[in-house]
């Protein structure tokens, strides 16, 4: 599927990112496959094309896919309505769409999070029109954007006091706004940081084998006027021995009752060098990404990609043919190795099962 014009009315002279938006009825996705060489738009009206962009990437990170699938679960609403004899047709094919849309990625649980909401709405008011449920349903979705920007700013808040005796930070594939609906939650951080006056080296992952780090996160950064520095994903024990690194901050796809968190893989291992070098390690997430219904880490579902996504660089092929390849995009960082989780509802500490607890419910 072709990405459409590189830049849309109004847009190209603004510096605000939009990773989601809907414009005159059509659902509009920055192209993140093109950054940061082309700054392109893909349309995801159809919900074969939402489908499409949250397997193959055009969207990612956990906020953005949750937000992308429930205004796409809308927008498939607004198709069907006309064609529906009834309302429960139409909430039987709202089902299939809803489905297909969580089954598009396996661990941001945020995708199962907004498409539940969309969908809860859409069952409880039998009584209604298609029509009109349908139209219900594309202005809560569409309201996710902007609650995702807030919770974005309060996350950003209650992190950035932390960074306040940091003179480095390192972060890990792209927790920015690409992949949030604007300002991010681990860049959130530190962003917000920079904001209140702390003067910060950023050090970005490469991010074997996507790059979100060096293709997504260093751009990001550069047009906020913040130069990161880039490094291999191998470098980061060095910076941290050489002391270089006095945080280490990422964020999360998906988090346990127990505090274990999902996140790009490459994460894990962070951890265990941050705690062998006595440097703190946050996650930045909002509460949507914390899984009540998982205990612990090894209930999270892994994905694994396409084994070409390791042996194929820019087009040329790395290794010689019949090499064996594994290819999980996540891991589990153990709640032992984190130092703290940063939400909006504020900065969660071990005992985790007490602090999760008490924020979610607050
Ligand atoms: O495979 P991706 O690029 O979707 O993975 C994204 C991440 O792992 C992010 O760190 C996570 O989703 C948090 S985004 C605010």
């Amino acid at each position: 599927m072709e990405p459409i014009a590189s830049t849309l009315p109004g847009q190209a002279e603004m510096n605000v990112l939009q990773p989601i938006s809907v414009q005159d009825g059509r659902v509009i996705l920055i192209d993140q496959r093109q950054l940061p060489e082309k700054l392109e738009y893909f349309d995801a009206t159809e919900l074969s094309q939402m489908v499409f962009a949250i397997k193959e990437m055009v969207v990612r990170g956990a906020p953005a896919i949750g937000v992308a699938a429930a205004i796409g679960l809308a927008a498939r609403a607004i198709q069907l309505a006309p064609e529906c004899a009834d309302t429960a047709e139409f909430i039987a094919q709202l089902k299939i769409a809803k489905n297909t849309l969580q089954d598009s990625r396996p661990t941001a649980v945020n995708l199962r999070w907004a498409t539940e909401q969309v969908f809860a709405l859409a069952c409880s008011q039998p009584a209604s029109a298609a029509s009109v449920i349908a139209n219900d349903m594309m202005k809560f979705a569409q309201n996710l954007i902007d609650d995702d920007i807030r919770i974005n700013r309060s996350i950003g808040d209650n992190g950035a006091a932390l960074l306040n005796d940091c003179l480095s930070v390192l972060t890990h594939c792209n927790a920015g706004a690409l992949a949030t609906c604007g300002w991010g939650t681990a860049l959130g951080v530190i962003r917000s940081a920079v904001e209140n006056g702390v003067k910060l080296t950023v050090y970005v992952d490469e991010t074997r084998p996507r790059q979100q780090g060096a293709r997504l996160t260093v751009w990001e950064l550069q047009r906020d006027g913040i130069t990161p520095t880039l490094i291999t994903d191998s470098m980061a024990g060095y910076m941290m021995a050489k002391g270089k690194v006095d945080a280490v901050i990422v964020g999360a796809d998906r988090i346990a009752r127990n505090g274990d968190a999902a996140n790009k893989i490459g994460t894990y291992s962070l951890a265990v060098l941050a705690r062998a070098h006595e440097i703190p390690f946050y996650v930045a997430a909002p509460i949507s990404t914390i899984d009540p219904l998982i205990a612990t880490g090894a209930e999270i579902p892994i994905e694994e990609r396409d084994p070409d996504e390791v042996l194929v660089i820019s087009g040329q092929r790395i290794a010689a043919e019949g090499t064996r390849v594994e290819n999980p995009a996540f891991d589990v960082t153990p709640a032992h190795l984190i130092t703290a989780v940063i939400t909006e509802n504020g900065v969660l500490r071990a005992p985790y099962v007490k602090s999760i607890t008490e924020a979610l419910e607050s």
